[in-house]
């Protein structure tokens, strides 16, 4: 199969949104602390890029959680191959997240992080397919809305590759 690779959002446009939703964030939680949980292994280069211009003080930690095999649909079983280092009771809380597509991932940690008690929990997405939404969970802050494509790039892998590209692009598979 050759693998092609077309720009859907250019580093320069994605990085003036990840300012406007750090913008977003700095107001909303003006005089308060932020607690920024990145979801690994997809949503590493959004959740740096993003806290690099949040302005109120930041603490990070890391989850390690997967639903996709190696292909290119969801496996539908979500693993956590790492849970958090710290205790997020009484924090608010802000999960980060590099896409949302059926809604399963997101459904079952914010239920699961609930019961940790944080003083808020929100979550944050660089990309959401509504589309294709089949657990319903609430995206606080988006930053961009995009059809059913297969997206790559800063962050967002095939067979974990493709994270490293500097822009969202679509990937096609064609035969060689
Ligand atoms: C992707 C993405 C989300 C999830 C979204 O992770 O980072 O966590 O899938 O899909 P959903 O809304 O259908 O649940 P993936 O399992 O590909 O792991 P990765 O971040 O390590 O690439």
């Amino acid at each position: 199969m050759k693998e092609e690779v077309s720009v859907l959002i250019d580093e320069e446009t994605l990085i003036e949104r990840v300012k406007a939703l750090a913008e977003q964030i700095n107001q909303e939680y003006a005089g308060k602390k932020v607690h920024l949980i990145c979801i690994l292994k997809g949503s590493v280069f959004f959740t740096c890029e993003l806290a690099k211009y949040i302005k109120v003080p930041v603490t990070m930690d890391f989850m390690c959680v997967s639903s996709y095999g190696d292909g290119m649909t969801s496996s539908g079983c979500i693993t956590i191959s790492q849970d958090l280092t710290i205790d997020i009771k009484n924090r608010e809380v802000i999960i980060i997240e590099d896409i949302v597509d059926s809604g399963r991932t997101l459904s079952y940690l914010v239920h699961m992080l609930k019961k940790r008690e944080p003083a808020s929990l929100k979550i944050c997405s660089m990309l959401d397919k509504p589309d294709r939404r089949e657990s319903q969970v609430v995206v606080d802050f988006t930053g961009f809305e995009i059809e059913d494509h297969f997206v790559v790039g800063f962050g967002l892998d095939y067979a974990q590759r493709y994270r490293n590209l500097p822009y969202i692009g679509v990937l096609r598979l064609e035969e060689a």
